[in-house]
């Protein structure tokens, strides 16, 4: 029998300063369910299918807004499903410039700026509306962050709309516009665990990119600037692989990151649109995620700095390794590499950026 579609919504929570939080749940005729809170545009839940039917989360978070507000995840940052503004990944010792101006953002992560920083849009309670379209329901976000905020020039004005569909998939179409020159990446920083939240480490899910080459980094994560090839490294991932498989061969730059930490230029056809970035398989539950994107590159994220000091969802503690990321976006610093796909804006023209993910059973 299907489920009946539904989006409901529930007061979860209040920021210290007062400010309620809203959390909206989309549910599909196949009782898939996805959980977005207005606080930091987070995505606080995914629950779908497993293999035998059985319903489980999928995605790392907390069943309370305190888990995302509290010390302890200050402290550990790992930006679990929220959106990432105004740049996603990081921008080399917090200062670029732009058309001979320079700016600087904030240095969260020292020398680098990382996120937009401790106040991103991870931070930020947008407004969000409730959207019904066809066999898909979702929920639009908007938020304006002013001119000069963290750094940025420009008054950036987003939207964010999450939709799920009958089909299992689960599509985040993003756009904003500026009234002065600004450079944005903005992706969101979902962890997967296929096996169920909090189930232990991920190392057994299988993984393919779309990628023939990533931006190898330096010491504190910032892309050298070389463009190099995957093959005959442990990022190959052009056929499935598991994640746990290379993870210890010392190659450097996975020594440098603590384990993947990555970003994959995907081998997109050249045609604009989405084209498949990922795909995550899971042999236990027999899920299985395909991510697509209009985005030029990924970043593979193996939840290495997940230290144990946060408890989910479930309950149980999220060690290193527990959960996996696939924060589809442009370059890390691109704009201090002219090279890299441009990440500026201007007045007049519109941001546009969509990523799907999509759940099946394989087997
Ligand atoms: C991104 C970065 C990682 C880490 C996480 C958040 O994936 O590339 O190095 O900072 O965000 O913890």
């Amino acid at each position: 029998m299907p489920e009946p579609r539904d989006i409901s919504r529930q007061a979860f929570g209040a920021l210290p300063d007062g400010t309620a939080v809203d959390l909206y749940t989309l549910t599909n005729t196949g009782g898939m369910s996805v959980s977005v809170m207005t606080y930091g545009g987070t995505l606080q839940s995914v629950r779908v299918r497993d293999r035998g039917g059985d319903v489980g989360h999928v995605l790392l978070g907390f069943g309370e807004l305190a888990g995302y507000t509290g010390d302890a995840y200050r402290a550990a940052s790992p930006f679990f499903g929220a959106l990432i503004g105004r740049y996603g990944n990081r921008i080399a010792d917090g200062r670029f410039t732009l058309d001979g101006e320079t700016f600087r953002v904030p240095v969260n992560e020292p020398p680098n700026s990382l996120h937009g920083g401790d106040h991103g849009f991870d931070k930020a309670v947008w407004s969000a509306e409730e959207v019904r379209s066809g066999d898909s329901l979702g929920v639009r976000l908007s938020h304006t962050s002013p001119d000069g905020d963290a750094g940025y020039p420009g008054t950036l004005r987003v939207t964010v709309l999450y939709a799920l569909d009958d089909g299992d998939r689960l599509s985040i179409d993003y756009s904003a516009t500026t009234d002065k020159p600004t450079v944005v990446n903005l992706t969101n920083h979902a962890y997967w665990n296929l096996a169920g939240e909090g189930s232990g480490s991920v190392e057994d899910h299988l993984v393919q990119l779309d990628a023939s080459r990533y931006t190898p980094v330096g010491p504190t994560h910032i892309p050298t600037g070389a463009i190099e090839p995957v093959a005959d490294t442990p990022l190959d991932f052009r056929t499935f692989r598991a994640i746990g498989e290379r993870l210890r061969d010392g190659f450097e730059q996975l020594a440098r990151a603590g384990g993947y930490d990555h970003n994959w230029v995907l081998d997109r056809t050249g045609e604009p649109g989405l084209a498949v970035a990922a795909r995550v398989r899971e042999p236990s539950s027999g899920r299985e995620l395909t991510v697509s994107t209009t985005e030029p590159a990924i970043q593979f994220y193996t939840g290495n700095f997940l230290d144990g000091t946060l408890y989910g969802t479930s309950g149980r503690q999220y060690r290193q390794g527990d959960g996996l990321a696939l924060e589809t976006q442009h370059f890390p610093d691109s704009p201090n590499h002219p090279h890299f796909p441009s990440t500026v804006l201007r007045p007049g023209e519109t941001y546009r950026s969509t990523t799907v993910y999509a759940f099946s059973t394989g087997g």
